[in-house]
């Protein structure tokens, strides 16, 4: 085994599209991959010093969509740009936006899946960032991507994940395999 330290290599790792309004009430974007489910109706986003930070201090809402190989170059470029200098930076990403139903935030109407969410606390708060703990307030599918069971259909949605050790964007495959239950095979 070749040994490589200590590295930001947790595999795989999401493309989170955050979406949040100005004291304006403009919306931005911004990609992050350092984020996860943090209990069940919670998660958690590593957040620098951003515009987006900068939306949150205003207004504790925003909304987080999964970016997909369809979305995958303006995901992209919402993560190398910033609504700080950058006033066209929305309309740079042609996508359609509109206010989400339950928070104070936007949603991108291109994403399959949209997380409402509020910001419940933010640990480690300084001038660099914090770490952001939020509740999931509701859970947005766009009807196209409903399963049969009416769940969505997350294999069919061409979702991204981040390669943090080649700085790639990996589309999801197929479905392999039962959990909770394929392992039964080996009791
Ligand atoms: C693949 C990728 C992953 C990123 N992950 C994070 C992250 O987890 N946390 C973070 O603070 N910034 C992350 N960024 C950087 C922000 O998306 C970037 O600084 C963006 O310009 C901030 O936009 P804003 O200033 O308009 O809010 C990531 C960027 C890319 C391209």
């Amino acid at each position: 085994m070749k040994s490589f330290g200590s590295k930001p290599w947790i595999l795989p790792q999401p493309v989170l599209i955050i979406g949040t309004y100005d004291k304006e009430g403009k919306p931005n974007a911004m990609n992050a991959a350092w984020g996860g489910q943090w209990d069940m109706h919670e998660i958690i986003i590593s957040l620098s010093s951003h515009q987006t930070t900068d939306n949150l201090a205003q207004n504790p809402e925003f909304t987080v969509a999964f970016a997909t190989a369809e979305t995958l170059v303006a995901a992209d470029y919402v993560g190398i740009t910033s609504g700080r200098n950058t006033p066209d930076k929305m309309e740079k990403t042609g996508w359609t936006i509109e206010k989400a139903p339950n928070v104070n935030a936007p949603v991108f109407k291109n994403f399959p899946v949209t997380l409402e969410c509020r910001v419940k606390q933010k640990i480690d708060e300084s001038e660099t960032g914090y770490y952001l703990v939020a509740e999931i307030v509701n859970i947005l599918c766009d009807e196209q991507f409903l399963a049969p069971d009416g769940n969505p259909d997350v294999a069919r949605m061409g979702i991204i994940t981040y390669d943090p050790v080649h700085h790639t964007y990996i589309r999801l495959g197929e479905t392999v395999g039962k959990a909770f239950s394929d392992g039964k095979q080996l009791k």
